[in-house]
């Protein structure tokens, strides 16, 4: 099922080469920090080149419903008139977010201090996914939640009338619980504290500074440690959303498996914490270049130039690179079928609890496509058969997961025979123009008949 209507069955097979400009979408968790912390600003924040997937406009909605305007000024210009730090109104309708995992949970951290209640859901897909990670540190600030077995959404949470500051260790590597503590942190009083042992994403950070919040990390043993002093008053900002990264990863990935490519993929983030797949494409042997880089509102950014590498060869990814490429780890997995020898993918157990579970996904589709994978719990490897040997011809899950879809996709795009998925709907929650942009490389990728 798609997780806005029908199911939206698509194939992709082999044609010519994929050349030009692939103007990806922006960065969906820019996107998603910028409209939240709009609404907690005073005054309006404009933001340009906002990626308008659905689990964006998702966020966008939940924003209106405590009270912000958000308004959509037409080709990727927003404007966010906020309400203040404390200032979220109660909604008077369950807050749905969709596909979200990033929209919900930084939700629930910039509601969880302000004394409302609110009740959020989403789609199957993340009704299914842990919620815990978050509302066990939003209780330490005084915020209760009421939820299905296992910390499930359906859930109501009850802001916190008294709000005390926190400190906390957080147990697994995640941008977003970490967020949702630093979020919550605002409307306490005094200093929260975030302490990660591993980096991963620092836009939460990066955007508290430039509002104006007082945010230092410091790097110690102990790990990142993040202090947020409470109850700033945010000021409102122009926002130019970067290209996505993650999203780069498809077109880019596409051009390194289809014979005679040759694709540009301009300005993208080569933030430390999101570019790991590029270097990992680069350690396997990929003909992947990094032209005209430069600082852009402080980020570093490239175009990124992909051209076909029928050289590959397997690797080890480094457990300590997991969460600089977490959400490549399936597209990743498409290159490696095609390289010579094995690709290790170690530390990876968030797999597990994304939008679906990646590696069972992937491998599933992958043995049925003739390729070996092997799995544990936080571990996959995948053997490569090599160019023109991953013999393709089937029909696999996509599990509400958009890139579980796309990656299945581009397998298709160089694979022997055709590769179908049964539902490409969920693409649109992050990269809606995706049929689009791969049409106009010259990819052959269509809806095909149910
Ligand atoms: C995100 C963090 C990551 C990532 C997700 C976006 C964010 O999730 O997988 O797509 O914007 O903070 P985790 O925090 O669960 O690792």
């Amino acid at each position: 099922m798609s997780s806005h209507g029908d199911p939206i069955p698509m194939t992709a097979r082999q044609g010519g080469p994929l050349r030009g400009e692939a103007l990806v979408p922006g960065d969906k968790s820019i996107s998603h920090r910028a409209l939240i912390l709009g609404a907690m600003a005073v005054g309006e924040t404009k933001i340009s080149g906002l990626l308008e997937g659905q689990d964006v406009l998702d966020t966008g909605r939940a924003m209106e419903a405590f009270g912000a305007e958000v308004v959509n000024h037409g080709g990727g210009n927003w404007s966010v008139h906020g309400v203040g730090v404390g200032g979220f109104g109660e909604p008077d309708q369950v807050i749905d977010c969709g596909n979200s995992g990033t929209g919900v949970r930084l939700i629930m951290g910039a509601a969880a201090t302000t004394d409302i209640a609110v009740t959020y859901t989403g789609d199957a897909s993340l009704n299914s996914r842990p919620m815990g990670r978050v509302t066990d540190p939003l209780a330490l600030f005084g915020t209760r939640a009421v939820g299905r077995a296992g910390g499930r959404l359906p859930m109501t949470l009850l802001g916190a009338k008294e709000p005390t500051p926190v400190r906390y260790v957080v147990p697994v590597p995640s941008a977003q619980v970490k967020s949702a503590v630093l979020l919550a942190g605002l409307n306490a009083p005094g200093e929260t504290v975030v302490i990660e042992q591993e980096a991963t994403r620092d836009h939460t950070e990066r955007m508290l500074a430039g509002f104006g919040a007082e945010v230092s990390v410091e790097d110690t043993d102990e790990g990142r440690v993040i202090t947020l002093k409470g109850q700033p008053e945010l000021r409102p900002q122009t926002i130019a959303v970067p290209r996505d990264p993650s999203s780069a990863a498809f077109p880019v990935c596409a051009a390194l498996l289809v014979e005679g490519s040759d694709v540009l993929v301009p300005n993208i983030g080569l933030n430390p914490t999101r570019a790991g797949l590029f270097y990992t494409l680069q350690e396997m042997g990929a003909d992947l270049t990094f032209e005209n880089m430069r600082e852009e509102g402080g980020e570093p950014v490239a175009d990124l130039r992909a051209r076909y590498s029928p050289a590959m060869k397997g690797i080890n990814v480094p457990p300590e690179r997991a969460a600089s490429m977490i959400d490549e780890y399936p597209v990743l997995s498409v290159v490696a079928a095609f390289a010579e020898g094995q690709t290790v993918m170690t530390g990876v157990n968030e797999l597990r609890v994304k939008e679906s579970d990646r590696i069972d996904a992937m491998a599933q589709g992958l043995r049925a496509a003739g390729v070996e994978v092997d799995e544990g719990e936080d571990w996959w490897t995948v053997t490569g058969r090599g160019f023109g040997q991953v013999a393709g011809g089937i029909t696999a899950e996509s599990r509400l997961d958009h890139r579980i879809a796309m990656s299945f996709l581009i397998l298709g795009l160089a694979s022997n025979a055709p590769v179908s998925v049964d539902d490409g709907g969920p693409i649109a929650t992050s990269f809606p123009i995706f049929e689009d942009l791969m049409a106009d490389l010259g990819a052959q990728i269509e809806r095909t008949a149910r």
